[in-house]
């Protein structure tokens, strides 16, 4: 019989979702709340989870087994962060007053500004000086809950500082898990403005060298003006796809270019910001299976008054998912930050709120087997929480509700402050 190393006992409300792989949008706002259930954990993974009497009756603990009094708080899911740019180097808080003298994204981008900045400071960092900055930001993350995030290149935008960002995420040993993205084409590099197509093609070389060296499991691209057009996105993520990598996209942020449908028809795992996504784009992602990804920090730092179709979409049955984005413009690392804002800007509710950023989160990632499931078998990434119940994460916003972490079967940490 297995023998169990943890076990959480006393808690109040624990939360999950039913079935397996992502959560459809009518069904987001329906998790299981079971009370007065216990969890064992065995090697890292999710034994059991059932009503306390029969989890002490079952159990076989170890003898140094580490036993945790939830005090009657709420479980739940450790969180998934299903987009982020998270290796870079240098800042921009530059930028803000020329955003707030009225510069828009796109007008900071053409001056050589926003991404092709931090381009610039990236290429000359190490890959330790990477690794430095990219744990310190994981660090924060963890203490607000993440214990799963994806990660972007996308600020080399040529072959060697890619694969160097690539190596920075394989170089870290943050106990966070991380799921690697290729962004090569993020913008079009000032060598190759006059051929943003040769770019293209050099990035489908890189795509393949990544996919060949097992430094990625997804391409992405950025499908915008000013950045890349519907063809080129459509012949690079084709190509990433038949190199072996996964395919998520950038699009519909300020300009419906044709991204959505480009990377729902190469079957993306997601697509991300969709501000500006039609009916068209909805139908083909849920034809597809492609899950809407919101980034409601973004909308903030670009000063954007408007909100994505969220509620159109879960009505949809769209599995929708939620991210920080984080990356030089959009500094957050607070993924509860960001669930507020879900609540009160794209008016999503708790229960979605946590479908989103758990479950069809890591169904964005490729992790819906293993991840965002209170669930035996699930690798056991728990969040003891200070509350009674969930919804205090959106109501009493801009503080932090976690007080215990536990990833991969360990306590990593405990009294976490607010
Ligand atoms: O997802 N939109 C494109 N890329 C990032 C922003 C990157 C940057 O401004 O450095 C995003 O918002
Ligand atoms: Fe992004």
């Amino acid at each position: 019989m297995m023998q169990d190393d943890m076990i959480l006992h006393n808690i109040g409300k624990l939360y999950t979702f039913p079935g397996e792989g992502p959560v459809p949008g009518t069904m987001m706002d329906s998790p299981s709340i079971i009370e007065g259930a216990a969890v064992t954990v065995s090697a890292g993974k999710i034994h059991m989870v059932a009503g306390e009497p029969e989890v002490w009756d079952r159990t076989d603990l170890m003898k140094d087994a580490v036993c945790i009094d939830c005090k009657g708080k709420c479980l739940v899911p450790g969180f998934v962060d299903p987009h982020t740019h998270l290796v870079f180097a240098g800042t921009r808080e530059y930028e803000l007053p020329m955003k707030l003298k009225g510069a828009t994204y796109l007008d900071i981008l053409n001056a050589g500004g926003g991404i092709l900045r931090t381009v610039k400071d990236t290429r000359a960092a190490s890959l330790e000086e990477l690794v430095e900055g990219l744990d310190l930001r994981l660090d924060k993350m963890l203490r607000y809950g993440t214990t799963t995030v994806e990660i972007k290149s996308g600020y080399g935008l040529d072959r060697d500082t890619e694969i160097k960002l690539l190596k920075t995420v394989k170089a870290s040993k943050h106990p966070i898990e991380k799921v690697p993205t290729f962004l090569g084409p993020h913008a079009v590099p000032p060598e190759f403005r006059h051929d943003p197509n040769a770019f293209i093609d050099l990035m489908i070389d890189v795509a393949r060298e990544v996919s060949g060296e097992g430094l990625a499991e997804f391409a992405d691209i950025f499908c915008e003006t000013g950045a890349f057009d519907e063809k080129q996105s459509r012949r690079f993520l084709s190509a990433a796809r038949d190199a072996g990598l996964k395919v998520k996209v950038h699009s519909d942020e300020i300009m419906n270019l044709g991204g959505t449908i480009a990377g729902a028809d190469l079957g993306a795992s997601s697509a991300d910001h969709l501000l500006v996504s039609d009916d068209h784009d909805l139908d083909a992602m849920k034809e597809a299976g492609t899950v809407p990804v919101l980034l409601p920090g973004t909308l903030l730092t670009i000063f954007e008054q408007r909100v994505p179709r969220a509620r159109e979409m879960m009505d949809r049955d769209l599995p929708v998912a939620i991210a920080t984005d984080i990356n030089p413009n959009c500094m957050v690392e607070n993924l509860q930050f960001i669930m507020a804002l879900a609540c009160y800007r794209l008016k999503m509710t708790p229960n979605e709120i946590l479908a989103a950023s758990t479950v069809n989160a890591a169904h964005a990632i490729g992790r819906s087997g293993r991840k965002g499931r209170i669930r035996e078998g699930y690798d056991a990434d728990l969040l003891v929480m200070k509350d009674h119940s969930f919804e205090h994460v959106v109501y009493n916003f801009g503080v932090n509700h976690v007080e215990k972490v536990i990833l991969g079967g360990k306590l990593l940490l405990d009294n976490v402050g607010w």
